[in-house]
């Protein structure tokens, strides 16, 4: 008897704990990021690469001061926005082996560090996981979760999330004008190049659609000529790289020409366009309106505008983070982050097109 009761006891207590896993969350939504290190999250620490973030002082100013493998001195833009949306915990980086049970249903990040909108982007940095594979994971993803909550609850699940994807400057920085002379740039002119990157960039999105995605936050470059790496390596006296500069004026506003067409084509506003390149040209014009000494010099590095190289251990620190718009040479601060996103949430239409993400949730709010 006394057996009996217990075991029905236990039985309860496995319901419950059950219940508590395996219970799509009523209100938090799920987060899915896609792209390269300026949303990277540690994916690329479980990778033989060399484009990884993960010694100190990488993550000096996180909650555990250690690197975790985000290319910031803390958090970077998708662990802000899950703050922003009231998640419970920033989603995992999917090769995390703790990125199992209830917590697969916060979602997954499955950005890598390096890669870009094209396969031949980033082939110095090795194994990295290319956008199509990105989107491989995310399909074996939602088999995982089907296993878990069955086929509807998944769809749903993953109808409802929020998605942003981050990438294009690698295309760029780590392809066309790796070298000079270099494959791209001696197949395409740059026009023709931005065109390409555009039309194959659309499949992928497309791709991300039919695989369920519905509210999808997608950022341009930033000002690619002005980051501490390209005044070292290609500015003059100080001022940004033109050419560089050149090639985010060509392609951010026709990558918010296409998102129109696909919303168009979609007959939905699927895809909302973040101008990143607008959000950094407001510090980068005017650093100290927003709290920096400079947007010129990285926090961590060597060489003029400490921009050469990688941030290391050796590499000269600045005391306080917060002053500074750069991290390290490519990529933002902590500070610079959170005004970024800020930007998104509550910018105006010179910053988010067709809207801002506080209309996009209150209007999903009001749907549901
Ligand atoms: C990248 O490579 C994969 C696998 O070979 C292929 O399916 C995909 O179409 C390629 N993507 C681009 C943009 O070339
Ligand atoms: C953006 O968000 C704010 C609320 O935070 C709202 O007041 C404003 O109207 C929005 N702007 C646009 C252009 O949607």
């Amino acid at each position: 008897m006394a057996a009996a009761s217990s075991n029905f006891s236990t039985w309860i207590v496995l319901g419950l704990v059950f219940a508590l896993i395996v219970a799509p969350q009523a209100e938090a939504r799920a987060f899915f990021v896609f792209g390269d290190s300026l949303v990277d999250v540690g994916n690329n620490n479980y990778l033989a690469t060399i484009a990884r973030a993960d010694a100190p002082p990488y993550g000096i100013d996180y909650p555990t001061h250690r690197p975790t493998g985000r290319f910031s001195n803390g958090l970077n833009i998708p662990d802000i926005i899950s703050e922003q949306i009231g998640q419970p915990e920033s989603p995992l980086p999917y090769l995390s082996p703790e990125l199992t049970g209830e917590r697969l249903l916060n979602g997954a990040n499955f950005a890598s560090a390096g890669i870009g909108i094209l396969n031949d982007t980033g082939i110095q940095f090795l194994n990295i996981i290319r956008l199509f594979r990105q989107l491989h994971c995310f399909e074996e993803y939602q088999h995982r979760v089907s296993a878990l909550i069955g086929v509807q609850n998944t769809k749903q699940l993953v109808n409802k999330a929020l998605v942003l994807i981050t990438v294009g400057g690698n295309d760029f920085v780590n392809n066309y004008y790796l070298v000079p002379f270099s494959a791209r740039s001696r197949q395409y002119p740059l026009p023709e190049y931005v065109k390409y990157l555009i039309s194959e960039y659309k499949k992928q999105l497309k791709r991300l659609y039919e695989l369920g995605a519905r509210r999808v936050l997608v950022t341009g470059t930033g000002p690619l000529g002005c980051v501490p790496a390209e005044l070292a390596m290609r500015g003059t006296d100080g001022g940004c790289s033109a050419e560089l500069q050149r090639a985010a004026a060509l392609y951010n506003p026709q990558l918010v020409q296409m998102l129109q067409e696909l919303n168009r084509e979609i007959g939905e506003t699927i895809f909302i366009g973040a101008n990143t390149q607008q959000m950094h040209m407001d510090f980068v014009s005017d650093p100290q309106a927003y709290g920096f000494v400079t947007s010129k010099i990285a926090c961590c590095g060597q060489g003029p505008y400490n921009g050469l190289g990688l941030c290391t251990a050796l590499s000269n620190l600045c005391p306080n983070r917060d002053l500074y718009a750069f991290w390290d040479p490519f990529h933002p601060s902590e500070k610079a982050n959170r005004i970024i996103v800020q930007q998104i949430m509550s910018g105006s239409t010179k910053y988010m097109n067709p809207m801002n993400l506080s209309t996009v949730l209150a209007l999903d709010q009001s749907m549901t």
